[in-house]
């Protein structure tokens, strides 16, 4: 009985050749494409080492929320009481008395302060002194906001201060000036019949 596998293994050497290379490019093909996919990825990909990239790359990224958080640069500030002030910050030093605060409702550390005078302690709280920093840190509390904090502090250690008002919103315009303006300058003007 014949070998049945004696034809197929007489293979020449050209065949090998031929299936060897076609084996290997196939694999290879592949590869290249894989690195083409890489290569596209990665060029979508920002370079964060340049900072004007990067910054506007902080930016889109922020984006959402940054829209969320603006806020009208027009609106009316409202001004917080001296309460809310100390409550959000002025109380981190002052309810303890850390670094050497006065402490909220404290007599004997208010006393000889209170004495410097209402503007004086205005002053040393919107410029600071010495462990003091200015506007207790945070530079958005504003000058009214200060203010009333400082007559809030010093009044629950026994002061009297009695603390700014804000400034009026812009008047409206007055009563008697409005009709005169709105009144139509040239009753010519009216469709004739
Ligand atoms: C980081 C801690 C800290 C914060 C926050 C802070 N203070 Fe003070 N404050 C001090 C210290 C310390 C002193 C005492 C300074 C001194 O006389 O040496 C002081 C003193 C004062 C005085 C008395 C100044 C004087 O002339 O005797 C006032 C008024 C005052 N603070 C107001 C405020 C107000 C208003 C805020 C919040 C907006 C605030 N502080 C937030 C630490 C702080």
């Amino acid at each position: 009985m014949a070998d049945p596998h004696a034809k197929m293994t007489k293979a020449t050497p050209q065949e090998v050749m031929v299936s060897v290379v076609l084996g290997l490019a196939a694999p290879l093909i592949a590869i290249v494409l894989i690195l083409f996919l890489v290569d596209s990825i990665q060029s979508e990909q920002i370079d964060v080492d340049s900072p004007e990239i990067a910054e506007k790359t902080v930016l889109r990224n922020i984006a959402p929320v940054a829209r969320l958080d603006a806020r009208d640069a027009n609106a009316p500030r409202v001004e917080r009481t001296g309460e809310e002030v100390y409550k959000a910050v002025c109380f981190s030093c002052h309810d303890a008395g850390a670094l050497g605060a006065p402490k909220m409702n404290s007599k004997g550390d208010w006393g000889s302060r209170i004495a410097q005078g209402y503007n004086k302690l205005i002053d040393h709280a919107l410029n600071g002194i010495r462990q003091m920093p200015p506007r207790g840190g945070d530079p958005d509390i504003s000058d009214i906001e200060i203010a009333r904090t400082v007559a809030y502090m010093a009044n629950s250690a026994g002061a009297g201060f009695k603390a700014p008002e804000p400034p009026a919103p812009p008047a409206a315009p007055a009563k008697g000036a409005e009709p005169a303006a709105a009144a139509p300058a040239a009753p010519a003007a009216a469709p004739a019949k």
